[in-house]
Parts: C-alpha cells; sequence; structure tokens
C-alpha cells in the first residue's frame, strides 16, 4: 500500500468523512454577514476553532480542509491549527486553487486558476502539516454548457493539480462540481456529470496519477434546483451510484460526495442511501461545509461566546453524516 493510499483511506475509513472549512475570506465574509457577525480574522477563526475543538472530530471528522488563513492561525490553547486537528485523529488539508475566473473563449463558465506557483506553495503547506489537497472545477449546466472547452480546460487543470501534489506527498482531493443551480433534469445533470468525471479520468490517467492516492469529490445525480422535477433519495442514490461506476477507475479508493446548496437532512438522507445500496468497492463518505455547518452557524451567530452549544450542533450533524457514510442513518435518529 502507497504512503497516499494509506493518507486517504486514514481520511475516509470507518465512516469517518471530510468537514470542508476551506471558505475563503470573500464567502465567509458573505457568510458571517448574513447572520450579522463582523468578518475579522479573529472571529473566523473562533468560529472554525470552535469546531476543531469538539468532541465529535474524534469519532467522525477524518480530514478538515482549511484555507490558507486558517492554516497560519495558532488557537487558543496555542496550538497551531493543523496542530489542533491532528491531535484529534484527523488529516489536515488544505485549498490550493485560487478560486474559479472567466473562461476566455467561453465567457459564460468558469476555469479554476492557481497552477503557477503551485509546487512552491505545496511545500509550504506540507512544512505547516497539510497532508492533503483540495482543487475545485466548477461547471454549470444549460442547453449548451458545459461546453467541451470547460470539460476539457478544468480536467487538465485538475490532473495537473494532482501532479504536483503527488510529487509533494499528498493526497489530492479532485472535485469537479457541476452545479445544481438550474431548471435542468436529473438526467441532465447524470449526462453532464457523467462526460466530466470521464474527462477529469481521462486527464489523470495521461498526467500519471496514482489514482489509488486521490480521493474524488463529487455532486450527487440531483434535478436542477429550479426545475420543479422532485427525485426520491432512492432515485438519487440509483442515479449516483450508477455515474460513479460507469466513469470512475475501480482503484479510486475513495468518493467523498460535496453538499451543494442541499440541506442539511436532505445531504445525510442521500448519503445515507447512497451507502446502503453501494454495491462498489468504494468507501462512500462526506466532505460537507455547508450541510456540516450551517445550524451550528446559525447558533453561534445568536452567542458567540457559546461555544459548548454551537459545538452539540456540529456534534450531532457529524455523527449523522457518518452514521449515513455507513447506511445507518435515519430520520428518527435526527430528533434525539
Ligand atoms: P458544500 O458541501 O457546502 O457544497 O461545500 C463543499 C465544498 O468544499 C465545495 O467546494
Amino acid at each position: 500500500m502507497s504512503e497516499l493510499n494509506k493518507i486517504a483511506l486514514k481520511v475516509l475509513s470507518n465512516g469517518k468523512g471530510i468537514l470542508a472549512a476551506d471558505e475563503s475570506t470573500g464567502t465567509m465574509t458573505k457568510r458571517l454577514e448574513a447572520i450579522n457577525v463582523p468578518s475579522s480574522s479573529k472571529n473566523r477563526l473562533l468560529f472554525r476553532e470552535t469546531l476543531f475543538s469538539s468532541e465529535g472530530m474524534k469519532n467522525y471528522i477524518g480530514g478538515v480542509i482549511l484555507y490558507d488563513e486558517t492554516i497560519k492561525q495558532t488557537s487558543n490553547s496555542n496550538k497551531t491549527i493543523p496542530d489542533l486537528i491532528s491531535s484529534s485523529g484527523a488529516v489536515p488539508g488544505i485549498k490550493v486553487d485560487t478560486g474559479a475566473k472567466v473562461l476566455a473563449g467561453s465567457p459564460e463558465e468558469k476555469i479554476t486558476e492557481g497552477l503557477d506557483g503551485l509546487r512552491e506553495r505545496l511545500k509550504e503547506y506540507y512544512k505547516l502539516g497539510a497532508r492533503f489537497t483540495k482543487w475545485r472545477g466548477v461547471y454549470n449546466i444549460s442547453n449548451k454548457y458545459p461546453s467541451k472547452l470547460s470539460i476539457h480546460s478544468n480536467a487538465h487543470a485538475l490532473a495537473r493539480y494532482s501532479a504536483l501534489v503527488q510529487e509533494c506527498g499528498m493526497v489530492p482531493i479532485v472535485e469537479p462540481e457541476v452545479l445544481m443551480d438550474g431548471n435542468h433534469s436529473a438526467e441532465d445533470c447524470f449526462n453532464k456529470t457523467s462526460e466530466v468525471i470521464k474527462k477529469c479520468f481521462e486527464e489523470l490517467i495521461l498526467n500519471k496519477i496514482d489514482l489509488t492516492g486521490i480521493i474524488l469529490k463529487p455532486n450527487m445525480i440531483l434535478p436542477g434546483n429550479k426545475s420543479g422535477e422532485e427525485l426520491s433519495s432512492e432515485e438519487v442514490a440509483k442515479l449516483t451510484l450508477k455515474c460513479l461506476k460507469e466513469n470512475v477507475p475501480t482503484s479510486v479508493p475513495g468518493i467523498a460526495f460535496l453538499s451543494g446548496g442541499q440541506t442539511e437532512i436532505q445531504a445525510t438522507e442521500n448519503l445515507n442511501l447512497i451507502n446502503k445500496n453501494n454495491d462498489t468497492n468504494f468507501i462512500m463518505t462526506y466532505s460537507y461545509g455547508r450541510a456540516l455547518q450551517q445550524s451550528a452557524l446559525k447558533f453561534w451567530s445568536k452567542d458567540i461566546k457559546n461555544i459548548n452549544g454551537t459545538q452539540r450542533i456540529f456534534n450531532h450533524r457529524a455523527n449523522m453524516c457518518t452514521l449515513a457514510a455507513q447506511g445507518k442513518w435515519s430520520a428518527e435518529l435526527e430528533a434525539k
């Protein structure tokens, strides 16, 4: 077993999942302003540290994705943030792309940037304690999109990023996110996501990536949020599993879904059914941002000194997601 494969399994095994706490300062500012908390560096750290020092980290969280600001901060207990995360048994990770920009040649689409100088930045993050990384490509669905250009360019960038990350001894999370926004059908989502993932693996293979040392972070197959189409969790699970079985090489150890704007309960229920029906060898778990943090953030905004109360809410969410990652969740457990 390679070192990279060991890291991936440490992050994903035993029902554990990933806490995606890598919102850029811009995104985090929007989230905090929406709940009337000033977005200072101190407040951003306070909320994140509250989560990272909670009990739930030990049993449920295998990895945390950090943002550049956070990985360099020091906790109240005087530990660096990566040390605080490692002390709970989780692996520190880092978002390394520099964001999605307008794609020249197809200006209604995005290309993720951040390859220039990446090798040097990776070395610095490794020294700070990171052992896995994230890069997100983003695609929107409409009649003509995602275009071949966007599918090709983002896959190429994801593969070049992955090669540099593995060269530096870290596990790349490969995240091609086909957005839920729009009025497209679940069938459109299935077809476009299949095309996107297939192209990503073509490029990963071309760039000689060790597929046993990556984590795929895809969207689930869902109808557009303005389509009016309703799909049961059973159907979401069935289509998602079919898409992944058809397009992901079996050497990939695990798949950690993004929540992508689903509610906390939807993201949990869908993951649960994916696991109940999982007839693949892939570990299927979560790498949620909003679906792990939303309720905790809302509670915290009312009293940012109430650490215990905020942690109780986060622990419950992480517990539910970990049960779902084993197909052991049920709606009744939410009430407890
Ligand atoms: P959400 O779960 O909120 O979609 O965030 C996950 C993530 O890391 C997106 O890049």
